[in-house]
């Protein structure tokens, strides 16, 4: 006989009940919620009026909700990498820009990841969803690689891959993507067991596995981190049928109800088996929203620019921490960062910190104490970032000095000029001002004015100390690529890629003349 997860999780409340909720082990569980081109202005929460967000609403009225929490990079692998290291992105040498399907570079396995620090400590590690940390040779880069017991997702964006079919059977993608690239393929640990994969029915089974992952670990006792990493709300935006047109938004916001959902249906499990009280949850995102579709992109509120620059709206990005009896519910305005969860947790499970530079600090304060953040200043690295021009720039406190500004082509479409891709690399000298606190949308530049004289010297100061100590690695990002090395689960076949399909209900559709 198969039980079905929610029949199990009737039998563990049942067993709770007259066993009593004991934690035997005393380690919190820790669930990552990272939702892929989320703005700050996406969630219902944090103020769009048309997302429909109840669960993660719920979650952000239940928990603590940030105001100036910053992605660590405006673009996705340098700001995973920087999530499981606490590092920027040019010491682990994910620059610039970001893997492909045929990159030969990858996050380096001498990095000492959250997954392994906690895997010491006695933790079951999953990742379910996206990874985009390279791929490489032999598979060399996936996160089974890197202290996850267990993988079960997609290596890259899966605009990475051909893709055809977003909703229904007749309704195609919005953009058809890469068609040169292998179908998107989707892993269980190492091996391939969908490709091309269904986008209509990718969340169901990330949501499907994450569920047995929590119920699994709950019921033996045994503590576990979970990075819940969604392919969700990156462009083509694609969901299941139950959210195709169900919101008034939208393609993206059938999308992101689809990612609310999960995360509903994930604090609820957490609830349900009991574990609630004695797990840590961040919910957040890994850079700022895409704004190179138009009215299917995503949101940056009141902030400026989006993904791929160094504006706010590239990085300033929603943050929730949750736990109930732990974390009491409000909203902070304290800087704080991604890079920040890596030293917190590991301080929080009493675990041993690498022994590398890192650069995120302690925010136990913040999260459980209501204090203050000992996070006084942000460097803001783009994808055009390079040991020539490192920082683009500054924030200390309230200030923020931009040193280079540069648009990207993630951000085309606004009616701000200083966004595109046409605005190319300035210099900018003396460094654009803004104090954030009053000018959130980097409007008002004061560099001209005396009276901020000092703050600029005090900032150039704390870029010149901090620059004096950055090494930045070999790029990762720029070794050689080889299509040899895309992801098919019938290497050696021909024609490449049409030919690496491993799920015959789901044939690839090669369109002539594309
Ligand atoms: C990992 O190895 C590379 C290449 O040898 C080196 O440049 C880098 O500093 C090492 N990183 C760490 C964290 O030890
Ligand atoms: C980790 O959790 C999975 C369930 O997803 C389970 O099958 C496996 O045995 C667990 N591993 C350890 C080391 O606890
Ligand atoms: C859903 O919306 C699309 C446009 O976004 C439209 O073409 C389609 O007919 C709608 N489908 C249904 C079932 O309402
Ligand atoms: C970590 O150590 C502190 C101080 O020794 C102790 O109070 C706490 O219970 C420990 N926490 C865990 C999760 O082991
Ligand atoms: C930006 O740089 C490109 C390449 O160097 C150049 O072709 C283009 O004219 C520049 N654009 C502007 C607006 O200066």
């Amino acid at each position: 006989m198969e039980l079905k997860t929610t029949q199990i999780v009737v039998i563990i409340q049942c067993v709770w009940s007259v066993l009593g909720n004991t934690h035997s082990h005393g380690l919190p569980n820790i669930v990552f919620l990272f939702v892929d081109d989320l703005g700050y202005g996406d969630l219902g929460c944090y103020g769009h009026p048309t997302s429909s967000t109840p669960h993660i609403d719920q979650l952000s009225r239940n928990g603590l909700q940030f105001t100036q929490f910053y992605a660590a990079s405006p673009l996705c692998s340098p700001s995973r990498a920087a999530l499981l290291t606490g590092r920027l992105s040019p010491r682990t040498g994910i620059w610039p820009n970001v893997f492909l399907p045929e990159s030969s570079g990858g996050l380096q396995h001498n990095e000492t990841t959250l997954a392994e620090i906690l895997r010491v400590k006695g933790y079951n590690t999953s990742i379910v969803g996206k990874w985009h940390l390279g791929f490489g040779k032999n598979q060399q880069y996936l996160p089974m690689n890197y202290g996850f017991n267990s993988f079960f997702g997609t290596p890259f964006s899966h605009d990475m891959c051909p893709c055809l079919k977003c909703f229904y059977p007749s309704d195609p993608c919005f953009n058809q993507c890469d068609l040169y690239y292998t179908g998107c393929a989707l892993f269980h640990n190492d091996r391939i067991i969908e490709q091309p994969v269904d986008l209509t029915k990718l969340e169901d089974k990330f949501i499907q596995k994450a569920t047995d992952f929590i119920t699994t670990n709950a019921v033996s006792k045994t503590p576990f981190f979970l990075y819940y990493s969604f392919q969700h709300t990156h462009h083509p935006q694609f969901a299941g049928h139950r959210y195709r047109n169900s919101t008034l938004r939208g393609s993206f916001g059938d999308s992101l109800a689809e990612v609310d959902d999960s995360v509903g249906k994930v604090v609820q499990l957490l609830k349900d088996v009991g574990v609630e009280d004695n797990t840590f949850v961040f919910f957040t995102s890994d850079n700022g929203p895409s704004l190179r579709n138009k009215h299917r992109g995503g949101n940056a509120g009141p902030l400026k620019c989006g993904k791929g620059t160094t504006y706010e709206g590239g990085q300033r990005v929603p943050g929730i921490a949750y736990w109930p009896g732990m974390i009491k519910p409000g909203r902070s305005m304290e800087l704080a960062s991604t890079l920040d969860l890596l030293p917190t947790i590991v301080k929080l499970v009493n675990g041993t910190l690498p022994r590398v530079a890192l650069d995120g600090v302690d925010i136990r304060d913040v999260l459980f104490n209501s204090g203050k953040s000992t996070r006084e200043s942000f460097f803001y690295i783009s994808p055009y970032s390079t040991p020539d021009y490192p920082i683009y720039a500054v924030r200390y406190k309230q200030y923020k000095a931009h040193y280079y500004t540069q648009g990207s082509s993630n951000t085309d479409f606004t009616h701000d000029p200083d966004c595109p891709e046409t605005h190319n690399r300035t210099k900018q000298v003396p460094p654009l001002l803004y104090d954030l606190n009053q000018d959130p949308s980097e409007i008002y530049n004061l560099n001209l004015d005396p009276a901020y004289t000092d703050v600029l010297m005090r900032i150039d100061d704390i870029k010149r100390e901090f620059e004096a100590s950055l090494v930045w690695a070999e790029s990762e990002i720029g070794k050689p690529t080889d299509t040899a090395l895309e992801p098919c689960c019938a290497p050696g076949c021909s024609p490449f890629p049409s030919c690496c399909q491993c799920h015959t209900s789901n044939k690839l559709l090669f369109l002539p003349g594309l």
